[in-house]
């Protein structure tokens, strides 16, 4: 029991979207367009989300510039994701991803074009054609801004449909009906107001982001603390594999700020102290276009043999001067404009110095490719939790496996926005009237918020998170090994018991940045705690999971999911999924796992 009481508002809706990013705003959109209402419940307002900081593009096999086909686009999805990824779901975003393009396309994304007019699509890493071969330009772009373009324009789409937002409202907890266990709302607060909210909804979706701020350096905003993880777990749910977390191989040395991997499609290249283009030796067909975690290796070893750059020869260069004024001014005026703020480059006349970056959870919540989210239960690996869905970096479908490809997360985010907004509409008749819920019903969350709020011990919050986020960035990292892991869970572990001791300063519910930080930090720490553990039991590599003591992939053994939940005490408890090896339709063969090689 809270030890106040609170007065709480309740707002009841068809369905109830958390979070407006690309994923939360395509979801909320399309359910408003399909007449269901729909509130759409954000901490920051909505063009701020961090899709806005999304470069390079969205891949889709339109075959503008050259041969394609979504086949060659789902089997690189498949090798790119080290064949953890659930092929099933990756045909339905590979397939997808054609009308979901257009359908942007058409509510006026502006993106950048071909000389006849056509949507202007540039190569990315680990996109080919013909199974391999070939180098396919699959990645629609809006020059280096795509995600900002992308974000905008969803946004007026969605107030178009009269979607109704709650701007600033930070969502604490998933609220259960105490009577089946079914999830019907969350619980938020209004920033501006101080003010408690209860959004009830038939349906609720999570698009809360990924949790990339539990690192020291990462390219993901300010902002991305992995809510709806954090709620999840709260809730007594799974999460799945954790442990694949994406480092991207251009992050601005120092700041961790990103420079697209268009840089590198529009023929940028990388290279060591000596000037070698070094990608040549660790993937000869692909070289700077291999996939992320395949760049971020062959970086990190440069710098291991001596061969970095700089006073610490402790970064590489990231070459663009050759590319000429005039394609950089068109093609990727955003990374040089961070160039010369963050690194102080001009990109026209010097090479940027750039380092492996955190930059995208392919963990999150499981979900099936409607965007329901899953649970194993019993025997059976894929049981629906009614009411919920995850969508967007919170979720892991899983379409990126063990390793993402660049512009497959903005696809990711509009293909299952889409579908989830579809599977509502199926499954929900607009305006079915909202059970009464017990007066207790709340009380789990309003203790959490209660207990926070009061928190009084001797540790301010931004403390241990800076612990926390030394901790993943120096033994959750590109290579890992199992010492280095069994001390990152011994500190890991420390430091969430270090949240014992947090202390909240200010009491007041009106933009109290210090406990909105600090339920921040909660869902950072137990997914982080999750990641260090989900690593440690994990004996193989795999994409982006690089153990340096077991260097091969065990398909024998590790060809799962891991699904870890972590209690109030921050233990972890282990359970596996099997991958959906299998395909939706016959209209494209399963692709067999074997070595990834670019
Ligand atoms: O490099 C980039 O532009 C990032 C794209 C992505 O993560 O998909």
């Amino acid at each position: 029991m809270p030890q106040e009481s609170y007065r709480v508002e309740t707002h009841q809706y068809d369905v109830v979207v958390v979070g407006a990013g690309g994923a939360g705003l395509r979801a909320t959109m399309g359910l408003a367009a399909k007449g269901l209402s729909a509130a759409c419940v954000t901490k920051v307002f909505p063009t701020r989300s961090h899709t806005v900081a999304a470069q390079g593009g969205v891949a889709a096999a339109l075959g503008n510039m050259g041969e394609d086909d979504w086949r060659y686009h789902f089997y690189d999805t498949v090798k790119g994701g080290d064949w953890l990824g659930d092929q099933d779901a990756v045909e339905y975003m590979c397939r997808e991803a054609i009308p979901a393009i257009i359908e942007l396309e058409h509510f006026g994304v502006p993106f950048s074009r071909t000389p006849e007019g056509k949507i202007y699509q540039r190569p990315f890493g680990g996109m080919t054609t013909r199974y391999g071969e070939g180098v396919a330009q699959r990645t629609c772009a809006a020059a280096d801004r795509t995600g900002h373009a992308i974000l905008h324009t969803l946004y007026t789409q969605a107030l178009k449909h009269d979607a109704k937002f709650f701007v600033e409202y930070f969502a604490t907890d998933l609220v259960k009906d105490p009577r089946d266990g079914r999830i019907v709302g969350v619980l938020a607060i209004d920033l501006n107001e101080g003010t408690l909210h209860l959004f009830q909804g038939h349906a609720i979706v999570l698009a809360t982001g990924g949790y990339g701020r539990a690192y020291f350096s990462c390219t993901s905003a300010h902002t991305c603390t992995g809510d709806g993880g954090g709620m999840v777990l709260r809730a007594g749910l799974a999460l799945q594999d954790l442990e694949f977390v994406q480092f991207h191989p251009t992050g601005i040395y120092g700041s961790g700020c990103l420079i697209t991997e268009g840089s590198r499609g529009e023929g940028g290249y990388l290279t060591n102290s000596k000037g070698e283009r070094f990608m040549e030796r660790y993937a000869p067909n692909a070289k700077d276009l291999a996939s992320r975690d395949v760049v971020s290796r062959a970086i990190t070893m440069e710098i291991r043999e001596g061969r970095g750059v700089g006073e610490h020869a402790d970064h590489v260069h990231l070459n663009l001067a050759h590319l000429g004024a005039d394609v950089l001014r068109e093609r990727l005026p955003g990374i040089s404009e961070t160039a010369r703020i963050f690194a102080g480059v001009d990109v026209t006349k010097e090479p940027i110095p750039v380092l492996p970056t955190v930059h995208y959870d392919m963990g999150g919540i499981p979900t099936n490719y409607h965007g329901e989210v899953v649970q194993k239960v019993g025997d059976d690996p894929d049981v629906v939790v009614p009411g919920l869905f995850a969508i967007g970096e919170a979720a892991c479908v899983s379409v990126h496996g063990a390793n993402r490809l660049g512009s497959n997360s903005l696809l990711d985010l509009v293909v299952f926005g889409r579908a989830v907004a579809n599977r509502c509409a199926e499954l929900i008749r607009p305006d079915t009237p909202h059970y009464d819920l017990p007066s207790d019903a709340l009380d789990p969350a309003l203790t959490h918020l209660d207990k926070l709020r009061h928190a009084d011990g001797g540790t301010p919050t931004a403390a241990l998170r800076l612990r926390m986020q030394k901790t993943m960035q120096a033994d959750a990292a590109v290579f890992r090994t199992a010492e280095t892991l069994r001390e990152g869970c011994r500190k890991i572990d420390e430091v969430y018991a270090g949240f014992e001791d947090i202390r909240v300063t200010d009491r007041s519910l009106i933009w109290n940045s210090d406990l909105v930080e600090t339920f921040e930090l909660a869902n950072l720490l137990a997914q982080a705690v999750g990641t260090m553990h989900s690593a440690e039991q994990r004996p193989e590599s795999r994409g982006a999971h690089a153990r340096e003591d077991f260097p091969e992939r065990d398909d024998v053994n590790w060809m799962k999911h891991t699904l870890v939940a972590v209690d109030d005490n921050g233990r972890c408890a282990f359970d596996y999924r099997p991958v959906h090896s299998n395909t939706m339709t016959d209209e494209v063969q399963t692709v067999p796992p074997k070595k990834r090689v670019y």
